[in-house]
């Protein structure tokens, strides 16, 4: 069994973004489980609180990252790229310096958008701090998920045609990807 911690970068209640990463949960191989990861509650990275004593709510996102064989992130794309509380938990996970929690974690991105161009910049942005963090991150294949207000019915499940196949094998990928950098 692999153990991926899902990093959401929409923090909203009825996020379209959240309902595609819960659809990528079910669409996912039996050999993976996923722990949803709250970044929305993580204080602006800021030296001055990372001290013996820093934020509970750091030290409770680190260790679960810790814990995690890999990392999934699912995004919407804000102003052509990723949002903000994103890049806030990956300062967070970086520090203190040489206690990183991300080194080696073999990453997964999809992102996702209303338009077609499916949150390219987003994507694209955030495989950026990956190098630095040292995250292997799964090249291909790309998740680029427009279309995103029209993809689920009432009840959360996927009716555009050919994207709940996609998205499985693009699971399957994710999970064969872990496999081998872990
Ligand atoms: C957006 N949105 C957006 N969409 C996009 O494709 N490219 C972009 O650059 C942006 N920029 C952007 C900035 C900000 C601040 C917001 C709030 C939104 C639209 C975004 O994709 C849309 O709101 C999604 O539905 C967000 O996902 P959730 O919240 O439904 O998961």
């Amino acid at each position: 069994m692999t153990r991926i911690a899902l990093l959401v970068g929409s923090l909203r209640k009825d996020s379209q973004t959240l309902k595609l990463a819960k659809a990528l949960t079910k669409l996912a191989p039996e050999s993976m489980e996923f722990d949803f990861v709250e970044i929305g509650d993580l204080p602006f990275f800021n030296e001055d609180l990372d001290t013996d004593t820093p934020p509970a709510s750091w030290t409770r996102f680190r260790n679960e990252i810790k814990a995690a064989d890999g990392v999934l992130f699912v995004t919407p794309e804000y102003n052509r790229s990723l949002p903000a509380a994103i890049k806030n938990a990956l300062d967070v996970g970086s520090r203190p310096y040489g206690a990183s929690v991300w080194g080696g974690k073999p990453a997964g991105i999809v992102t996702a958008s209303p338009s077609g161009i499916g949150g390219f910049g987003a994507n694209h942005h955030l495989r950026q701090p990956l190098v630095f963090l040292d995250m292997p991150a799964m090249q291909q294949p790309e998740a680029y998920i427009g279309n995103l207000w029209n993809l689920f019915d009432e009840e959360g499940k996927i009716v555009t045609e050919g994207t709940e196949d996609f998205l499985k094998s693009w699971m399957e990928a994710y999970a064969a990807w872990v496999k081998a950098h872990i």
